[in-house]
This record gives structure tokens, C-alpha cells and sequence, in this order.
């Protein structure tokens, strides 16, 4: 199979279709913008259940996402998307940078969920911006932009929803989107990479924060969402 890229946790292939690709899901993580690194026994496999959970409950709710099926327990065969590059971010407790930005405790509960957006380049150390600069910088449309914060918004009511059932909180997550056929589906994945997930009543940290905080257990707490997640 043609590797197409090859990003920090996932490996794109290209497939024998043109519009669709497999995404394989590595043990790999990195923090810090890729300064920390090591490799996280089981990650990629958590990784991809998880994610399948969330698109499975998102596409029943009518959130059209990028997810075909699932190969095999590393591989997530998906539509080959356009990415969009901004990485949106929903919060709803204080925490990570938004505590360093502007100074709030860890933990805060927000009166709103708070949306924000970075643009997606590496090299930059994916920087804070604003509607005027997607905009202006021709990295998303208006229209584009609306319905991605729609979305993401809507997203944040039903995941949030089907996670207090299961004891976990959704502290903040990072969505990405891409273009497909004039249409704009949730693309990459949905993980204790990408989310805080706290427990409810004790507020342990089961998310990559375990990893950037050297705080140990790391795959315990990824096992604990999936254990969560599945019944
Ligand atoms: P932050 O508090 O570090 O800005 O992170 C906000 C959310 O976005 C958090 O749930 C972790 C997630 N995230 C990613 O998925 N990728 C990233 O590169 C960063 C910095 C954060």
C-alpha cells in the first residue's frame, strides 16, 4: 500500500479507491509540539475503538464524519478528505492552555463552552487565530467556518451528553474537518489523545495529560475510557 503521509500518532495509505484511504493508528505519542516523545503500549488500538464509539454515536445523531468501517483493530478505512487546516477546540473546564493563557485555575467550569481556533501547521506551533484570519488567510471559508463552529458546538452537546452517562467529563477536546465532495465532514479522531476526559466524582485526569504530566498509568486510563465507553 502507498503510504500517503505520516503524521505524529497515524499513518494515511491510499486504497484502491481514490476517495477513500486507511488511517492506521500508532503507539506513537508525542506532546509539547512533538518535543516529548515516546510510545504508548496499546495507544493506537484505544485510539481507534474510542474514535469508533464517538463517530458511530456523532453519525447517529446525524453528524456526518469521515469513517467508512474499521479494518482491522489499528486500521480505519475513511472517506480521503480535504483537510481543513484548523484545529478546533471546545472546552468546558479550565484546563491546558487556556489556564496558562489567561491565568484561570484548573477546573474552572465554564459559564459557556468556550471555541476556539488554531491554525494547523507544525512549524508555526499551531498558533491561536481568529475568523479574520482563516478568513483573510483563505484557510476556510466564512460559510465553511460557520458550519464547523456549528458543528463543533452541537458535537460538544451529545458528547457531553453520552459521556456524564458513563461517569466522565469532557473537559475540552480538538476537532479537525475536511472537504468532501461539497460537503464538510468530522475527520481525524476522537481520543484520550485529543480530549480530556476527567471521572466525574473524583476528577483523575484519563487523557493524554497523564502522558504530558508524567503522571503514569497512562494505558490504564485509555483502557478505563474504552471499559467506560462500551457499555
Ligand atoms: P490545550 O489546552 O493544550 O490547548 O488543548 C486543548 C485540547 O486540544 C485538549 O483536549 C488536547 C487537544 N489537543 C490536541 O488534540 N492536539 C494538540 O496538538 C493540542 C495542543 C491539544
Amino acid at each position: 500500500m502507498e503510504k500517503l503521509y505520516e503524521g505524529k500518532a497515524k499513518i494515511v495509505y491510499a486504497t484502491e479507491d481514490p476517495k477513500e484511504v486507511l488511517i492506521f493508528y500508532k503507539d506513537d505519542a508525542t506532546a509539547f509540539n512533538g518535543l516529548k516523545k515516546d510510545t504508548i503500549k496499546g495507544k493506537g488500538r484505544y485510539n481507534l475503538a474510542i474514535s469508533k464509539i464517538f463517530f458511530d454515536h456523532l453519525a447517529q445523531n446525524g453528524i456526518k464524519t469521515h469513517m467508512v468501517d474499521v479494518i482491522d483493530e489499528l486500521t480505519m478505512r475513511t472517506k480521503k478528505t480535504e483537510i481543513i487546516k484548523v484545529e478546533v477546540v471546545v472546552r468546558n473546564i479550565a484546563a491546558g492552555s487556556l489556564c496558562k493563557r489567561l491565568g484561570l485555575p484548573e477546573g474552572l467550569e465554564l459559564k459557556k463552552p468556550i471555541l476556539e481556533f488554531y491554525y494547523k501547521d507544525d512549524a508555526l506551533g499551531d498558533p491561536l487565530v481568529n475568523e479574520y484570519h482563516i478568513e483573510t488567510l483563505g484557510v476556510a471559508t466564512k460559510e465553511e467556518l460557520s458550519e464547523i463552529a456549528t458543528q463543533a458546538l452541537k458535537i460538544n452537546q451529545l458528547l457531553q451528553e453520552f459521556l456524564k452517562k458513563r461517569d466522565l467529563l469532557l473537559v475540552d477536546y480538538k476537532l479537525e474537518f475536511g472537504r468532501f465532495e461539497g460537503e464538510i465532514l468530522l475527520s481525524d479522531e476522537i481520543s484520550p489523545d485529543t480530549c480530556r476526559f476527567w471521572d466525574k466524582n473524583t476528577r483523575k485526569k484519563l487523557d493524554k495529560d497523564r502522558f504530558r504530566q508524567d503522571l503514569g498509568q497512562i494505558t490504564e486510563a485509555y483502557e478505563e475510557v474504552l471499559k467506560r465507553l462500551s457499555y
